[in-house]
This record gives structure tokens, sequence and C-alpha cells, in this order.
């Protein structure tokens, strides 16, 4: 049977950067859901589909024609690894997945990530809805402060400006709405172990998950 270790927490808890590590330690396939929504908003917003109309967005979300080479995400033959990683298109991720039946049409994708010798899943509802059985679950939190603050680096890193007061705020609003939806809302799962970065690095969060792991 092929292990499993699932990493959900809040947006910009430092999620991405361990769960890639992890797998890399491991040489675990990595598997970063979140892209999943991306792609499927940027889809939407490309096309111009109703962000309100579930079935147009399952439709699309069912049909995605993406494929992961390396640290590349390809699109219909483009590479939109930059462009999915823009506010806009994360906030239109989060508006998304709020829906039924988006969510349930990205699961096969999902679960075909789950690849020998093992695999590291990152998202929100990794180890609730999609490997309940995973062999460790982990919840990585942190304090708004901290997140706020991790965003602003990395933007700042890329050369786009940011405003530290609409980052608070967009983030707020994100949490607000991953973890008040009716679908897949955004709690540790049952049997996770949770991790608050607010005071460690990524380093350290990346040692205590492999330690957990190996135990
Ligand atoms: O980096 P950030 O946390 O902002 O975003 P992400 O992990 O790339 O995910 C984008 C959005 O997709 C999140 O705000 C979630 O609402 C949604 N998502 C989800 O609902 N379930 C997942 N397994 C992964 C992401």
């Amino acid at each position: 049977i092929i292990p499993v270790i699932t990493i959900d927490g809040p947006t910009a808890s430092g999620k991405g950067t361990v769960a890639h590590r992890v797998a890399d330690q491991l040489g675990f396939h990595y598997l970063d859901s979140g892209a999943l929504y991306r792609l499927t908003a940027l889809s939407a917003l490309r096309r111009g589909t109703d962000l309100a109309d579930e079935h147009a967005l399952a439709k699309l979300a069912e049909h995605l024609q993406c494929s992961f080479q390396g640290g590349d995400i390809i699109l219909s033959h483009e590479n939109v690894t930059e462009a999915i990683r823009a506010e806009a298109v994360g906030n239109a991720a989060s508006k998304i997945a709020t829906f039924h039946a988006v969510r349930h049409a990205l699961l096969g994708l999902q679960l075909g990530f789950r690849k020998a010798p093992g695999l590291v899943a990152d998202g929100r509802d990794m180890g609730s809805v999609i490997f309940p059985h995973a062999a460790l679950k982990v919840f990585l939190t942190a304090s708004v402060a901290a997140r706020a603050e991790r965003r602003y680096k990395q933007l700042i890193a890329k050369g786009i400006s940011a405003n530290m007061d609409d980052l608070l705020k967009d983030l707020q609003a994100r949490d607000e709405r991953d973890t008040n939806r009716a679908v897949a809302p955004l709690v540790p799962p049952q049997g996770a172990l949770v991790l608050d970065t607010s005071e460690i690095n990524a380093e350290q969060a990346v040692a205590q998950v492999l330690a957990w792991y190996a135990a």
C-alpha cells in the first residue's frame, strides 16, 4: 500500500514549501491541490465563465487539460506556472472551491497522484476528504500576522509591489471563506498533528514532519 502524507492548512501557512521539501526528502510525489482549483479558476476567468455557475465550473474542472512537469504547470499546452499565482486567480479559486460539484470533479485527478513510492499532498481537505486513510496527517497553521508577512516577502521577492493592510484583509477574507463554507470547510482533520509555524522556519517545520513520519 502506497503511503500518503497530507499537509493541510490556511493560506500562506507555508504548506507549499514544507510539503514540497518533505516530498523531495522522501523521494515521494507531490500534489499541489490548490493548483487544480487555481487552474480551474484561470480557465473560467479566461473564458468569461460566470463564477457563480456551479455546473459550468464543474464541467471546466472535469475537462481540465493540465500536466505537472517538474516545477512547471501546463494548461492546454501553455505554461501557466506564474499566471495561476496571481492574487485575482487565488481569490477566484477560493470562490469556486465552495461548490461541491467543482470539488467532486477534481476528485479523480487528485487520487491519481497517489503513486509509488508515496505521495505528499498539500491542500485544505487532503486529510479529511481526499486521503482520509493517510499514514500521517499534518495541519499547518501560523498567526495571521506571520502569514501576511510571509506573503508580503514572497511578493516583494518577485518584484511585485504589495501593501500590508491589503494583504491582511485579503488573508482574513480568504480564511473566513475557507473556514465557514458548507463543503469541505478548513478544519484540522481527525487524527491530524497540528504544527504552528509562527515561530519556526521552513527547515524546522520539515524536520518536524519527517520526525513524525519516521515515528
Ligand atoms: O496559496 P494559497 O493558500 O492562497 O492558495 P492555494 O493553496 O493555491 O489554494 C487556492 C484556493 O483553493 C484556496 O483559497 C482554497 O479555497 C482552495 N482549495 C481548496 O478548497 N481545497 C484544496 N484542497 C486546495 C485549495
